[in-house]
């Protein structure tokens, strides 16, 4: 039976692949995919694509062994305990962002638009503030825009968005990169395979 590797499709692909290529995995079918979904062309790893909180649905169910995923969303789904690998990649922060006009200390109880509210609710429960979330599901930087929220909370890689939408930072929450994660009973039932291919990760660079 192959090794299943949940991949989160998208930005996280685009930048593991060469790099799980790079560690001996036959990526052939996902460089030229088209709509599939399941990539067997390597004798030991069969990949799968699913979008990123499904990655742990399926790998807390043991219906694959290893994942790939932001940190952003196994810090959102509060399920960080099968980490084992940073992938170096994905490299991208949270921050609070609004328009220009945003106060910060403004005396309302703020509203933030977000797709992630327990990481929302936990930074400003750190900071000992009580705010109104809305959860969107994408495209976060028109809430303030619209007027659906004061400011938002997301995840910036380049700024592009945030600037091509003449939105600014307000404060940093922290930093998320892509991870490999392992199912428990995985580790035991594959250990010299998984453990192979960290080996393989960790030569070309990749850091524990
Ligand atoms: C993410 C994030 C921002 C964008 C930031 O969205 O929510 O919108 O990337 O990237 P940048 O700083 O490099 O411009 P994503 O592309 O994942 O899609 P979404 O609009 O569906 O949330």
């Amino acid at each position: 039976m192959p090794i299943k590797i949940a991949l989160t499709k998208g930005r996280v692909e685009q930048q593991v692949v060469p790099l799980i290529e790079a560690g001996g995995i036959d990526c052939s079918g996902i460089r030229n995919k088209g709509r599939r979904l399941i990539f067997d062309e390597d004798p030991v790893f069969e990949t799968i694509l699913v979008k990123g909180p499904d990655v742990l649905t399926y790998l807390n169910n043991g219906s694959v062994q290893i994942g790939i995923v932001g940190s952003d969303i196994l810090a959102e789904q509060n399920n960080p305990q099968y980490a084992m690998l940073d992938l170096g990649v994905g490299k991208c922060r949270f921050v609070l962002a609004s328009t220009r006009d945003f106060n910060p200390q403004q005396v309302r109880r703020k509203i933030i638009a977000t797709k992630y509210p327990n990481i929302t609710k936990r930074y400003f429960q750190s900071i000992g503030e009580d705010v109104e979330i809305i959860k969107i599901e994408g495209s976060v930087e028109l809430a303030p825009l619209i007027g659906l929220a004061d400011a938002i909370v997301d995840i910036t890689e380049t700024g592009t968005t945030l600037k091509e939408n003449d939105l600014h930072v307000y404060a940093e929450l922290q930093p998320v990169s892509t991870k490999l994660v392992v199912n428990r009973l995985a580790v035991k039932q594959y250990r010299t395979e998984i453990r192979n291919f960290i080996d393989k990760l960790q030569t070309l660079g990749v850091n524990a």
